[in-house]
């Protein structure tokens, strides 16, 4: 595909022709792989499985042959857009592209082959690996301990607030609140309300940032926390933290970091030295694990001193001087412990990716990351200034927020219809439509993986996209006409869910 934009692109979506599902492709009798028959100790299938629990006919399952089946995955997967394929800017879920070193340390057999209930005797080393992590994590984040255990972000919030509720009864004066800014990611209110508080929302003001006047409006003794996102929801570093700290600690609530943007801040700054008790990580985002796709995630969760007693257990510990089996590394619940927040000890190869990829950048590594983030955001901002409206126009973090309120109104062109069309251009779309307090958003994420090449590349695909707009705006409410998958309605997979697919004629045929 030429982009209309003159790039060569590398025609990463193959065109709209069908691909038929699995079941269509069945053959009865077609096997991906023949067990030799013959040969067998005698076995009788009901010493194996009892026949009260098989079934009385066989599964409904595809029959295809083991190459069918590969060409078929394969041609599915040319179909998505992915972050191996190009610039995903997808703001605020950090879709950069991950090494593949991290990838083939987690597939080393002697981490990938254990199994979670493995003894501590035997798993001396993943113990080890564990332990080092959440010291990586806690100098990262200069806090004082982590729970490796939530399975991504959203898990990690609501651990983090039964640690606050945990903390706060302990006290004996069991709080009702949770203040959270209208910037805020929409798992924030969901977690709040999960973790049995009343949320309270707090006004954003004109510089994007907490207002500090509605914060102290807010504040009294029923409040038991805030949950602050650093750098918040609109790419912008908080500006009151300190005086956000000693208010809300004044009332003796607790401070919430929301740290899924941590890959802005890597190695410059650290919440636990602005004074933050609880902070989330998203090491699906910043170490090496792309997010989304509905893949497993790990949303560490590390606490200040106070709070150690209560992480949910049991976690990887260093035995001070060996103990009696001459173990290094063991299981402990802590004392005041709120209990397990994952079957096992959390997504231990998301774990294992996140720990090769601090080790493989050191501190240094990790700061440049978070430089080259925040870089290469603002080259965006300012590349695209008087081409889109900047939300907020100062100097932002690791994304910047634009609006296409403009386009709308003057063409009828909306952010979710520039996301669309740059689709066409090779370009993942930027998150559209959030956060929900800038009108027709378009909240782009360059992260630090991309080259000055492909930023202008982006630039110019979304300056020739306004143009187009201009000129002809159904080329890009129209939009994508050249990918797999046009435009789609949006709302009927989630009001009339189909989650199967029967291939069999309809009865009759
Ligand atoms: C600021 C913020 N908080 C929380 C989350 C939730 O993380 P997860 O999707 O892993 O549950 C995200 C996700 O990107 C986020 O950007």
């Amino acid at each position: 595909m030429s982009a209309p934009g003159g790039r060569a692109t590398s025609a990463p979506l193959l065109g709209r022709d069908e691909e038929p599902t699995i079941f269509e492709l069945s053959k009865a009798g077609r096997r991906a792989w023949s067990f030799r028959t013959g040969g067998f100790p005698e076995t009788d299938v009901e010493d194996l499985v009892p026949a009260l629990h098989r079934r009385p006919d066989p599964v409904d399952l595809p029959e295809v042959s083991e190459r069918d089946l590969v060409a078929h995955v394969t041609r599915l997967s040319s179909r998505q857009f992915s972050v191996d394929l190009g610039a995903y800017p997808l703001g605020s879920c950090t879709m950069k592209y991950n090494p593949k070193m991290c990838d083939a340390v987690a597939a080393l057999p002697g981490l990938a082959g254990v199994h979670p209930a493995a003894p501590a005797s035997t798993v001396q080393g993943w113990l080890a690996l564990l332990v080092e992590l959440e010291e990586a994590l806690c100098a990262i984040t200069g806090m004082a301990g982590a729970t490796l255990q939530p399975a991504a972000g959203a898990a990690g919030e609501l651990t983090g607030l039964l640690l606050m509720r945990a903390w706060h009864e302990a006290q004996g004066r069991p709080r009702h609140t949770v203040i959270i800014p209208d910037s805020a990611h929409g798992t924030n209110p969901a977690s709040v309300t999960l973790g049995g508080y009343q949320v309270v929302t707090v006004a954003s003001d004109e510089r994007g940032c907490v207002d500090m006047a509605a914060l102290h409006r807010v504040l009294d003794d029923d409040v038991a926390g805030i949950m602050l996102t650093n750098p918040n929801t609109l790419g912008l570093f908080e500006e009151d933290i300190a005086e956000i700290a000693a208010a809300v600690h004044g009332v003796g609530g607790l401070l919430y970091y929301d740290g899924a943007n941590l890959n802005a801040i890597l190695g410059v700054v650290r919440p636990g030295d602005m004074g933050f008790d609880i902070v989330h990580m998203n090491l699906h985002k910043t170490f090496a694990t792309p997010h989304g796709g509905g893949g497993p995630g790990a949303g560490p969760v590390a606490v200040a001193e106070r709070l150690l007693p209560f992480l949910p257990g049991p976690r990887p510990v260093r035995v001070a001087g060996g103990d009696g089996d001459g173990l290094a590394y063991d299981w402990q619940v802590p004392s005041r412990s709120i209990g397990r927040v994952h079957g096992w000890h959390g997504n231990a190869l998301v774990l294992a990716r996140a720990l090769a990829y601090i080790r493989a950048n050191g501190a240094d590594g990790l700061r440049r990351v978070a430089e080259t983030a925040v870089l290469n955001a603002n080259w965006l901002r300012h590349r695209l200034s008087g081409v889109l409206d900047v939300a907020y126009d100062r100097p932002c973090m690791h994304e910047v927020v634009f609006s296409a309120q403009r386009l709308r109104r003057a063409y009828g062109v909306k952010a979710s219809d520039v996301g669309k069309r740059l689709l066409e251009y090779g370009f993942h779309a930027p998150t559209v439509a959030f956060p929900l307090v800038v009108d027709e958003a378009l909240m782009v994420e360059p992260t630090e993986t991309e080259s000055p090449e492909t930023l202008e590349a982006l630039a110019a695909a979304l300056e020739a996209i306004v143009s187009e707009a201009a000129d002809d705006a159904s080329v890009v409410t129209g939009a994508p006409t050249s990918t797999p998958v046009g435009r789609v309605d949006e709302a009927r997979a989630a009001r009339r869910l189909v989650a199967t697919f029967d291939a069999r004629p309809p009865a009759g045929d």
